[in-house]
């Protein structure tokens, strides 16, 4: 009897009888495909049945050295590649379109190739002129970077492997098209069929491949998760449309920590780094003003300051409105819960707008006390201290708890001029930082009465 087909749903694995635009299991949409069934007769039983290969065992210990890493010249891009890149590797460059990927890229293959590197850069979205012309504009136009403009995988590939370049380019691998696959590309099995041959040949001719993968509206890479899996090294290129600031983030990297961010500003000149983001992030802070409170964050293996700015107004709505950029908005209603809850400051009837300056992006559960600071501050109209840094995560109970590596959020703090710092009571410092005051504080309560006078 002929088996039926099955269907498996790329988010999470759940097998289905059938299609559905929707996984039972997990929840996401578009997610459920076709595969082949597992062929009957004697070859289904169990593998341990017949007899296969050995395979070599080895140990962990090695007497290899490290792979050797290529720096671009471009210290932000090297440190989010884990301090340079690694021959052999595969990574996603994933972003919004028009944040300033085919730029970022075009860069970078320029830098590299400067730096000794064989560079190939395959367009798939622009032809060559307007490639060239941005070159020019980058002032590349010099740069040893050999230029394609094509989509079919199979002829990229066979000039790859004649080329045997130390590093290319796909831009983007939704408008790269594999004969062999029967759909359109950027449809799913297209994205995937895709990015497992360019891996497979990065892993087989020890060319570095960077794929430009587009990002859909959730902010997911379009296409499978699968694709994330593939790769060793998953970067996201994000930033405020409005900002002239973009930050590239490693969510996961097989090379390096991730989490780690490169910060670079856009300019008619392309994209040009920052080395000091705090100073950046924080913007004219001369007079303090309700509403706004410093938060000293570390991203990656760096401590970044920001700014964390709360507006509370009135709301003729009946369901008030909470608008959140650049945070989790499920974490905003929580510490409003909280305020509420523990310290009997209720948020009904108020609208609440919270934005972090700058286009920064903060996911630390530390930025808590912060948020808190910024929302008592404008709700009771009192700017904090002007040279006060804020951070600390808040515990459902009201609590707060310790974060790590304070003793460098403290540093970065002092250096760009702040006196003062708000920490829970627990923060562990095997020192004291010169010239930084740290008050500490066991609970939410305790803060508010002591900062806000209120409670
Ligand atoms: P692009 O790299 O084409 O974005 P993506 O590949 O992610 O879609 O970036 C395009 C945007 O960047 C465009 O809106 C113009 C802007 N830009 C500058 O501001 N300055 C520059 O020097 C360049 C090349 C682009
Ligand atoms: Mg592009």
């Amino acid at each position: 009897m002929a088996k039926s087909l099955t269907f498996t749903c790329t988010a999470c694995g759940a097998a289905h009888q059938k299609w559905a635009g929707r996984c039972d299991a997990c929840g996401a949409w578009n997610t459920i495909v076709e595969e082949a069934p597992l062929s009957a007769g004697p070859a289904a039983k169990s593998l341990g049945a017949s007899r296969g290969r050995a395979i070599a065992l080895g140990d962990l210990a090695t007497t290899e050295a490290p792979p050797p890493r290529s720096s671009s010249g471009l210290g932000e891009l090297d440190r989010v590649l884990g301090g340079g890149l690694v021959p052999a590797s595969a990574i996603l460059v994933g972003g919004d379109p028009g944040i300033g990927k085919s730029t970022l890229l075009l860069q970078a293959a320029a830098a590299f190739a400067s730096s000794g590197l064989s560079c190939v850069y395959v367009s798939g979205e622009e032809a060559s002129a307007q490639v060239r012309m941005r070159a020019q504009r980058l002032g590349l136009a010099q740069a040893p970077v050999k230029l394609a403009t094509e989509t079919n995988l199979r002829d990229i590939l066979t000039t790859l492997e004649a080329e045997k370049p130390d590093l290319a380019i796909i831009d983007s691998v939704q408008t790269m098209w594999a004969d062999n696959v029967d759909s359109a590309p950027g449809s799913v099995s297209q994205v995937r069929a895709c990015a497992h041959e360019l891996t497979t040949f990065a892993k087989r001719k020890g060319t570095a491949v960077i794929l430009v993968g587009h990002v859909t509206k959730e902010g997911q890479i379009a296409g499978p998760r699968v694709v994330e899996h593939m790769v060793d090294t998953v970067l996201y290129f994000e930033g405020e449309r409005g900002h002239q600031f973009r930050i590239l983030r490693a969510v996961k990297n097989r090379f390096g920590p991730a989490d780690e961010i490169g910060v670079f500003e856009m300019t008619g000149q392309g994209l040009g780094e920052v080395p000091n983001p705090s100073a950046l992030f924080l913007s004219d802070r001369d007079t303090p003003v309700p509403g706004s409170a410093v938060f000293a964050g570390i991203e990656g293996t760096r401590p970044v300051l920001t700014e964390v700015q709360a507006l509370v107004a009135p709301s003729p709505l009946g369901t008030p409105r909470r608008t959140v950029v650049g945070l989790d908005s499920g974490r905003l209603s929580t510490i409003l819960a909280v305020l509420e809850a523990r310290c009997g400051i209720p948020f009904a009837g108020l609208d609440v707008f919270l934005n972090v300056a700058g286009g920064m992006r903060v996911t630390e559960p530390a930025a808590d006390l912060a948020v808190a600071s910024a929302l008592l501050s404008a709700r009771e109209d009192t700017p904090l201290p002007a040279d006060c840094v804020v951070f600390g995560e808040i515990s459902l109970s009201g609590a707060l708890r310790a974060v790590g590596q304070s003793e460098n959020r403290l540093k970065e703090a002092q250096k760009l001029g702040f006196s003062t710092a708000i920490a829970p009571t627990s923060t562990k410092l095997a020192g004291d930082v010169s010239g930084m005051k740290v008050l500490r504080m066991p609970d939410l309560t305790t803060f508010v009465g002591d900062i806000f006078g209120a409670g």
